[in-house]
Parts: structure tokens; C-alpha cells; sequence
């Protein structure tokens, strides 16, 4: 279907300092070379490090936000916007992300404005989804990301599609070394490329990038990547490692 991979980390609450987070972007930068596959490549980094990164990373690799604020100016302490974020000249965010839906609070309704936020300024998000280990215990991955897809992406419109990418990260799978077989994984991204297709229809479907995330690793990477509808990853823990990293970027 002619869509260029994804590869991105998201480093969440790391490094712990500044200088730590200059060196991480600089030595995955330099992984990234010409005979690196044709893809995207992303880095979520937190808020104070963005401008840190962009700078160490050079135009290797998109630096984004990990979130972003629904609402662009006014009292919302602690807060930070899609228009800060432009100004930077930050192109892609997150959104949905499970620990920001679980540990935050943010429900379907917040994220789909983070959405509709950054897709008005014309950047880019990352819509996250996935369903938890009692969900999948109970078979339902494709109703919960459906719901979350619907939500996430209400008011999005099909040429605004250009500036999204799904990516699924079942819960059980994240952090915790479990990550889901390549089986597993494409019969879900089938699943949502569906819900896309009932959505917006074929051509938006079959464009879209779902990634995958949920304890990638350089083991585990090539065998995901080789499924038809995993387009990307979105690596957590092993972002913090340039070496492993580099090689997940370096997907065979
Ligand atoms: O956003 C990334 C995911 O939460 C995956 O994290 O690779 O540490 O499991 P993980």
C-alpha cells in the first residue's frame, strides 16, 4: 500500500536530566544513516527536552511532544499547547496514550480534542488506543479500540487523515516484556484498519499508518514489521537504549 514506515520511541518520564536527554537524542540520531530502511522516524520526548533534542538530533528524526493541551491559551496551569508546541516547530504529539488515559484520567472525549487541536494547526498526532488485560482476556480488543478510534477521531475528516497515525498498544503488553506475537498484533491492526475502512473508507484506510507498541525490542521487531498491517512501532523502554533502539530503527 505504499506506506512509509514509522519507527518512534516515547520516552515518558526519562532521562532525568538534561544532558543525559542531548546525548540519548544525539546517539539515536546517529543511527539513523542512509542505509537505514525509508522511514520516519520520532522521538516523544518530555516537554523541557524537546528543544534540547531537536537540536542534538539535527534532521535525522522528528522530535515530538508526549501530549498536549485540548484548549490553546487561557488559565490552565501547568499546561502546554499546540501552538507552543508549533512554535517550536514540533510536528507530531501524542495522544491517548494508556498511562495518560489510566494515570491522568484522560478520557476519550480530552484526547479527541488534543486531536482536533493539533490537526487545526497543522501538525500531526499519534492516536493511541489499546484495550487492557481484563478486555483481552474477554476478546474485546477490536470493540475497545473501535470505541477509542471513533472517539479519538471524531470531527477528523478524511483529508485531515493525512496527519494521523494510529498506533495500538494493547495494555498488558506495555512495560512488562509481554509483547503480543506478531499473530496476535496484525489481527487487531486488521481489525482497526476495518474500523478506518468504516470510517473513512478504502483509500484513507490502506494510507494510514497503525503502529505497534507493547515491549518492542530488537528481537522482537522484525517479526512484527513483517506483518501487512503493522506499519511502525512505538518503543517505550527500549528508546532509552541507542544501541537497541538504532537496531529497532534498522528493522530487517
Ligand atoms: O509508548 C510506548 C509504549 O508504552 C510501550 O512501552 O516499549 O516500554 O513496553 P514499552
Amino acid at each position: 500500500w505504499g506506506r512509509k514506515p514509522f519507527i518512534s520511541g516515547n520516552w515518558k518520564l526519562n532521562p532525568q536530566t538534561r544532558d543525559e536527554a542531548v546525548k540519548l537524542a544525539a546517539d539515536i540520531a546517529a543511527t539513523v544513516t542512509p542505509e537505514s530502511p525509508d522511514a520516519d522516524v520520532a522521538l516523544f520526548v518530555p516537554y523541557v527536552f524537546i528543544e534540547a533534542a531537536q537540536k542534538s538530533a539535527g534532521d535525522r528524526l522528528f522530535v515530538g511532544a508526549e501530549g498536549v493541551c485540548p484548549e490553546i491559551k487561557g488559565a490552565f496551569t501547568g499546561a502546554v499547547s499546540a501552538t507552543m508546541l508549533k512554535s517550536l516547530g514540533v510536528q507530531w504529539a501524542l495522544a491517548g496514550h494508556s498511562e495518560r488515559r489510566v494515570i491522568f484520567g484522560e478520557s476519550d472525549e480530552y484526547i479527541n480534542g488534543q486531536c482536533l487541536k493539533l490537526i487545526e494547526q497543522g501538525m500531526s498526532v499519534m492516536l493511541c488506543i489499546g484495550e487492557s488485560e481484563a478486555e483481552y482476556e474477554q476478546n474485546l480488543a477490536g470493540p475497545v479500540c473501535a470505541v477509542q478510534l471513533r472517539k479519538g477521531l471524531a470531527g477528523i475528516t478524511a483529508e485531515q487523515m493525512s496527519r494521523v497515525a494510529i498506533a495500538y498498544e494493547p495494555v498488558w503488553a506495555i512495560g512488562t516484556g509481554k509483547v503480543a506475537t506478531p499473530e496476535i498484533a496484525q489481527s487487531v491492526h486488521a481489525t482497526c484498519r476495518g474500523i478506518l475502512r468504516d470510517m473513512y473508507g478504502d483509500a484513507i484506510a490502506d494510507q494510514t499508518r497503525i503502529l505497534y507498541g507493547g515491549s518492542v525490542t530488537p528481537e522482537s521487531v522484525d517479526g512484527l514489521m513483517a506483518q501487512p498491517d503493522i506499519d511502525g512501532a512505538l518503543v517505550g523502554g527500549a528508546s532509552l537504549d541507542a544501541a537497541k533502539f538504532g537496531r529497532i530503527i534498522n528493522f530487517q
